[in-house]
């Protein structure tokens, strides 16, 4: 790809600006995220974390300024192009949006759905061990709308992961920072030992976390 060189920070905003209408949200900001970097934009309700979580994944585009990913200008890139930077970074919204007629299990499978790489039992180690992290495996076989907003949330984490992504955007995961610190310690770096947490894991994934502070 084009541009890698760039800039060496995973992500990075240059003087972004954005406004809706003439309600300025962004003014001239400007901050990066290294690979394997966990980064929490703090702020009160309304002041624009997510919409700054969405420019990164170009759901949003700048006014004006520049939004790098991976060292690439994603900032006029194509929804074609874009769709690429959405697979290799993931975001869990604050609703969870999950799917409401497959079960928890099935939910936390779905991005492994397509992956060739990876054998029935693989899939079934790997969604279990999700499960297990994010502490859901006793309502494996529920359905989304018979669990708590904090289950949901911890599911759709745990979708999120199994996606392998390069990064992970989370958006008020207030309820859920103790188990999502386990994840990271666990599956966003790089783990040796046995069983399918061996197999080899991408080294520069991190967290965008917004926090909302009153
Ligand atoms: N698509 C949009 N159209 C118009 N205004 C928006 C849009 N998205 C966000 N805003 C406004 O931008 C401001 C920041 O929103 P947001 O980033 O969601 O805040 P928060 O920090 O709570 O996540 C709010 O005033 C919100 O109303
Ligand atoms: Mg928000």
């Amino acid at each position: 790809m084009s541009g890698r060189t760039l800039s060496d920070h995973y992500i990075e905003f240059l003087n972004v600006s954005k406004a809706f209408d003439d309600h300025v949200v962004l003014d001239d900001v400007s901050f990066f995220v290294d690979r394997g970097e966990t980064c929490v934009i703090l702020g009160r309700s309304g002041v624009g974390k997510s919409v700054t979580l969405k420019h990164i994944l170009g759901f949003l585009r700048p006014d004006s300024g520049r939004v790098l990913v991976d060292g690439a200008d994603i900032t006029d890139w194509t929804e074609e192009q874009l769709t690429e930077i959405r697979r290799r970074v993931t975001m869990v919204f604050q609703s969870g949006a999950l799917f409401d007629s497959l079960t928890v299990a099935e939910n936390i499978a779905f991005p492994l759905e397509n992956r060739v790489d990876l054998t029935y039992d693989q899939k079934e180690a790997r969604v279990a061990e999700l499960a297990e992290m994010l502490e859901v495996a006793d309502v494996a076989d529920n359905l989304p709308s018979e669990l708590s907003t904090g289950m949901k949330r911890a599911v759709a984490i745990a979708r999120a992961l199994a996606q392998d992504p390069e990064a992970i955007l989370y958006d008020e995961p207030t309820t859920m920072v103790d188990p999502l610190m386990a994840a990271h310690m666990r599956a966003a770096w790089p783990t040796s030992g046995p069983g399918p947490a061996s197999r080899p894991r991408p080294n520069r994934s991190f967290a965008i976390s917004a926090g909302r502070m009153n």
